[in-house]
């Protein structure tokens, strides 16, 4: 029996997980990445986990048929080589030659979110949906196109960063880690959600937040279902903007299906109606009639499921 290994690497944890030949997954392992110590220290947790993982399985290391990994970040795709990732800090990172140096095992390489949207295809909330588009709202946003049920990855691998569409007013526009300004992530990440409820703390506004000493996504998101006005309208600019940039990639993918992962994912409705609303409201009625927007179902399985897929589909 022959099995594969998926790792996902994200801000603050790195995940794996051991499939078999079908794609299912066995076992999960997660622990932290320890971003602050560098990529080499981040290298090394790799290594370290993927070799815990089939140690404390019932397979030999002989049996690993292949190992793929998502990173969150630009990168060519093919030498899985990371030219810049705003949210680890990361440039220039070696991390396909690093990984098979250490592991001496071939290891696939490729977007966290291509591969989350990769996993959502085959055993999420897009099986069976040959054209689908994923978000992924976490400490940054990611995207993944789906075209005939494979990752498009476009000239040089930057298809799908739909983080950093361009999507808010220069006039309102901030400065966005991938070194440009005023992109979808600065405004729809966790990161974004914790800013603007931070800013309105500091301007005085008059709202529950203030009494949070350390604001996070989800005390935002707890205080707008409270009905707090300051909060709904925090999550009502964080929706509207993706939902503005789907309408982008509506008419420039047409996908049947959006989906929609990562730790932000878990708000729900009070995210997800004026995501829907907007989309509506700016997107061609051929574009958006029987376009579905839906959460993720994979949860935090996906990165590993895809990842680990990238060598067995
Ligand atoms: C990065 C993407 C990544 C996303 C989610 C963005 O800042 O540019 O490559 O997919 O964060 O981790
Ligand atoms: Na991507
Ligand atoms: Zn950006």
């Amino acid at each position: 029996q022959r099995i594969y290994v998926g790792v996902d690497l994200g801000g603050t944890s790195i995940k794996v997980g051991l499939c078999d030949e079908q794609g299912k997954l066995i076992q999960t392992y997660e622990g932290p990445t320890g971003t602050e110590h560098g990529p080499d220290f981040v290298l090394d947790r790799i290594v370290e986990y993927v070799h815990r993982i089939v140690d404390e399985s019932p397979y030999e290391w002989e049996q690993v048929a292949g190992i793929g990994a998502g990173i969150a970040g630009f990168m060519d795709i093919p030498t899985g080589f990371v030219e810049l990732s705003p949210n680890l800090g990361w440039r220039n990172v070696a991390v396909k030659k690093t990984l098979e140096e250490k592991l001496g095992k071939t290891v696939k390489i490729d977007n966290d979110a291509n591969v989350a949207a990769l996993g959502e295809a085959w055993g999420g909330a897009g099986r069976g949906i040959p054209n689908l588009v994923c978000y992924t709202l976490g400490t940054g946003v990611g995207g993944g196109i789906i075209i005939n049920g494979k990752i498009y990855q476009g000239f040089n691998g930057m298809a799908g960063e739909l983080g950093h569409m361009s999507v808010v007013p220069d006039i309102e526009a901030i400065a966005c880690n991938c070194g440009q300004s005023g992109c979808l992530e600065t405004v729809s990440s966790a990161t974004g959600i914790v800013r603007m409820a931070n800013d309105a703390k500091e301007r005085g506004d008059r709202t529950s937040l203030a009494l949070i000493e350390k604001i996070t996504a989800k005390d935002v998101f707890d205080a707008a279902k409270s009905g707090d006005e300051v909060a709904v309208r925090i999550v009502n600019r964080a929706a509207y903007y993706i939902g503005k940039s789907m309408a982008a990639v509506a008419v420039t993918v047409n996908p049947q299906r959006f989906i929609i992962g990562g730790g932000v994912s878990k708000a729900g409705e009070i995210l997800f109606n004026p995501i829907r609303e907007t989309f509506r409201k700016l997107t061609p009625e051929r574009a958006y009639t029987g376009v579905e927007i839906v959460p993720a179902t994979l949860g935090n399985d996906a990165g590993v499921v895809g990842a680990a897929g990238l060598n067995l589909h």
